[in-house]
């Protein structure tokens, strides 16, 4: 990892992690609701969604602080859906980003309505950005894509579609659609955020578009992976999870050896359509090279 790549991952947190709290310490609601959302916000996390936001900025050189609070919206969403994602009626894990389960601390209950006002605080906190920062036409792109990438198109029909694969074989095709919906499109809306923000041209946003959807399988791709060979320790959640749920993953469905071809097939594409954009130097680069190359 080079070190300007570092600095701007710390400084891309830092700017995230400051503002993540304050969305939701202003809120008037019960205290208890409020400890559970800022528990799982603050419990860490790479950040890698609201980072590929600010990424996609300075790539094309723009400043960073008009898109913090959209990449904190986007962070909150993805944490509603780790929260719920934990859940015994789910995945059942009891360890998350290096802390106990969000359901572990505050009970079920809790857990479900922290994630459910987690979601839809931010749609809020886009709406809330000041027209000055993003404009109010840019602002309404911004909550309808979020709205199609998090929900039964997206995110949630991808969980959905996830569940149903359990206990039985799926084919290389069916695996594909579950992971481009359960976790490519939250990233790849995160890179079109940054593109709107910006400003970008729509020949372009097309590009990121296809980058976009191959960083987000190779992400999930990379998680199954860890999900078996990974260190519990550092990825911060159970080792084996998959296979306790008999889940269909890459694994399970090529091997382990097979799932680290698929990687690098789609980690190669990527590059080719960062290639495409002139953006192979950038700093998205080494965020590719980061999400396929981590150890949690
Ligand atoms: C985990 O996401 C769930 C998936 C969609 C694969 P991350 O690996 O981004 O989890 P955090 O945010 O770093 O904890
Ligand atoms: C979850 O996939 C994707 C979400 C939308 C939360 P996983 O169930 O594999 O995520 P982890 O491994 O628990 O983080
Ligand atoms: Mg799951
Ligand atoms: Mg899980
Ligand atoms: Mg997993």
């Amino acid at each position: 990892m080079s070190a300007s790549f570092q600095e701007f991952l710390n400084e891309a947190r830092t700017m995230v992690e400051r503002k993540l709290p304050l969305h939701i310490a202003s809120m008037a609601t019960e205290d208890q609701l409020k400890k559970s959302m800022i528990y799982s916000l603050e419990a860490g996390g790479k950040r890698v969604r609201p980072v590929l936001v600010l990424a996609v900025l300075d790539a094309y050189n723009l400043p960073l602080d008009t898109g913090v609070d959209v990449a904190c919206a986007i962070e909150m969403v993805h944490t509603y859906s780790l929260v719920h994602d934990d859940l015994p009626a789910m995945d059942n894990d009891d360890l998350r980003r290096g802390k106990p389960t969000n359901h572990k601390v505050f009970g079920e209950a809790t857990a479900i309505l922290a994630g459910d006002a987690l979601l839809t605080r931010s749609f809020g906190v886009i709406a809330d950005v000041a027209d000055e920062d993003v404009s109010a036409e840019t602002k309404l792109k911004l909550i309808q894509g979020l709205s199609k990438a998090a929900g039964a198109e997206g995110m949630v029909g991808g969980q959905m579609a996830d569940m149903e694969a359990e206990n039985r074989q799926v084919t290389a095709h069916e695996l594909a659609s579950i992971h481009h919906r359960k976790t490519g499109d939250l990233l790849s809306f995160a890179i079109l955020a940054g593109a709107l923000i910006g400003g970008v041209s729509e020949v372009d946003q097309e590009r990121l578009r296809l980058f976009g959807q191959e960083l987000g399988l190779l992400f999930q791709i990379k998680d199954d992976i860890l999900d078996v060979e990974g260190d519990a320790s550092v990825i911060g959640k159970p080792v084996g999870s998959d296979l306790t749920n008999n889940k269909s993953t890459y694994p399970s469905l090529l091997g382990l050896g097979g799932a680290k071809e698929m990687l690098e097939t789609h980690y190669q594409e990527a590059k080719a359509y960062l290639r495409e954009l002139g953006l192979e130097e950038t700093l998205l680069a080494s965020l590719l090279d980061y999400v396929t190359f981590r150890d949690r």
